[in-house]
């Protein structure tokens, strides 16, 4: 059986940057692949590479695994569990950090972009975060990563990692792929298209939170960047703004860009922010009711012990053979 295998960090608010790129991707993945085992994890360890108010990552770690449910996920498909709470991430992550070289780990764009924000000094662990990533994935012999595009380049570390460790201690780890979606792999930032949507941003108006107020959210798809040419045409050098809406129309009633602009020839911005506001409040409407119930639910707590349990089973197994492969401990 194949395995897929793929985390968020709970930073606080989920976008519909995570939604489209990545959580969306996990529940359509998860109704479509066959003979396909899923695991889906919090990624709190990856959290604290930057600052972090205790109380407040306690939430989101809560407040990600309800969401993840509340979007769709199905806990009889999915094993659903928090990092921190397998311990053999930790320990296959130092194995990476021996396999990788820092020269390599300092040329992830990750780490350079957010590096030179870091007011109180860089932990080391925002340089060997790709190395603990490699173990998230490796630990469990996983095939398929799905994530957004900004990943891409940890995905590509993972693989070269893999294939250092098995050239030299023989086949040990399956080389991952990543899965990208065909679109909403980037969704732009509201007032700058040019920029990712980013819940780091410090102007709410450029994205979208799933637990935005749902009249918030309607203001914030209207008070879009767009352009002077009103015209609803897909076209993402001239028309980043436009074009930006038009994928976050597209994912969400699958219909394609030219469906779209047939749609609108000769009708202006407004209709089209207005009908796209109504798409994304009706598609959030429901996940924030789900949340809700779930979010102080016994329910949830038995899915995370599930996913927990499940998880360390395999990983322990797996971080024995790598022991014994490396030469660590006794045999
Ligand atoms: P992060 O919020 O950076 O932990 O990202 C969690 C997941 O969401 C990753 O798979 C990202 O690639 C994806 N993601 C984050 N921001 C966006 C965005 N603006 N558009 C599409 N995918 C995104
Ligand atoms: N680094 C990913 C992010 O910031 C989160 C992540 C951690 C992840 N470990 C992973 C994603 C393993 C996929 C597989 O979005």
């Amino acid at each position: 059986m194949k395995r897929l295998i793929s985390g968020i960090q709970p930073s606080g608010t989920m976008t519909l940057g995570n939604y489209l790129g990545a959580i969306r991707n996990f529940v359509k993945l998860q109704d479509t692949l066959e003979d396909t085992d899923i695991l889906i994890f919090i990624a709190d360890l990856h959290a604290i590479t930057v600052p972090q108010d205790k109380l407040k990552l306690r939430q989101n770690i809560r407040s990600l695994a309800a969401i993840y449910l509340a979007c769709g996920l199905d806990p009889k498909k999915v094993h659903l569990f928090i990092q921190s709470e397998v311990p053999a991430h930790n320990q296959l992550g130092y194995i990476m950090e021996s396999t990788a070289y820092i020269g390599e780990l300092e040329r992830m764009t990750q780490y350079k972009d957010k590096k030179v924000k870091q007011v109180e000094g860089i932990r080391g662990s925002l340089l060997t975060y790709p190395a603990l990533m490699a173990a998230d994935i490796l630990l469990y012999d996983t095939s398929i990563v799905p994530v957004g595009d900004d990943q891409k380049q940890h995905l590509e570390l993972t693989r070269n990692l893999a294939l250092r460790f098995n050239e030299k201690y023989g086949e040990t780890f399956i080389i991952p792929e990543a899965y990208i979606p065909p679109k909403g792999a980037r969704i732009m930032s509201l007032i700058d298209p040019t920029k990712k949507m980013s819940k780091s941003d410090p102007n709410p108006k450029s994205y979208i939170s799933l637990l935005d107020d749902l009249n918030i959210i309607s203001k914030k798809i209207k008070s879009a960047v767009t352009d002077m040419e009103a015209c609803i045409r897909y076209d993402l050098n001239n028309k980043p703004g436009v074009s930006n809406l038009m994928t976050i129309y597209s994912c969400l009633t699958d219909l394609t860009y030219d469906e779209i602009e047939k749609k609108y020839i000769g009708k202006g911005y407004a209709e089209f922010k207005n009908d796209l506001a109504n798409i994304v409040v009706a598609h959030i409407e429901p996940i924030q009711k789900r949340y809700n119930e779930l979010l102080n639910s016994t329910l949830l707590d038995e899915i995370l012990d599930e996913g927990r349990d499940y998880a360390s089973k395999l990983a322990f197994k797996k971080l024995r053979k790598v022991y014994n492969k490396i030469g660590l401990g006794r045999k």
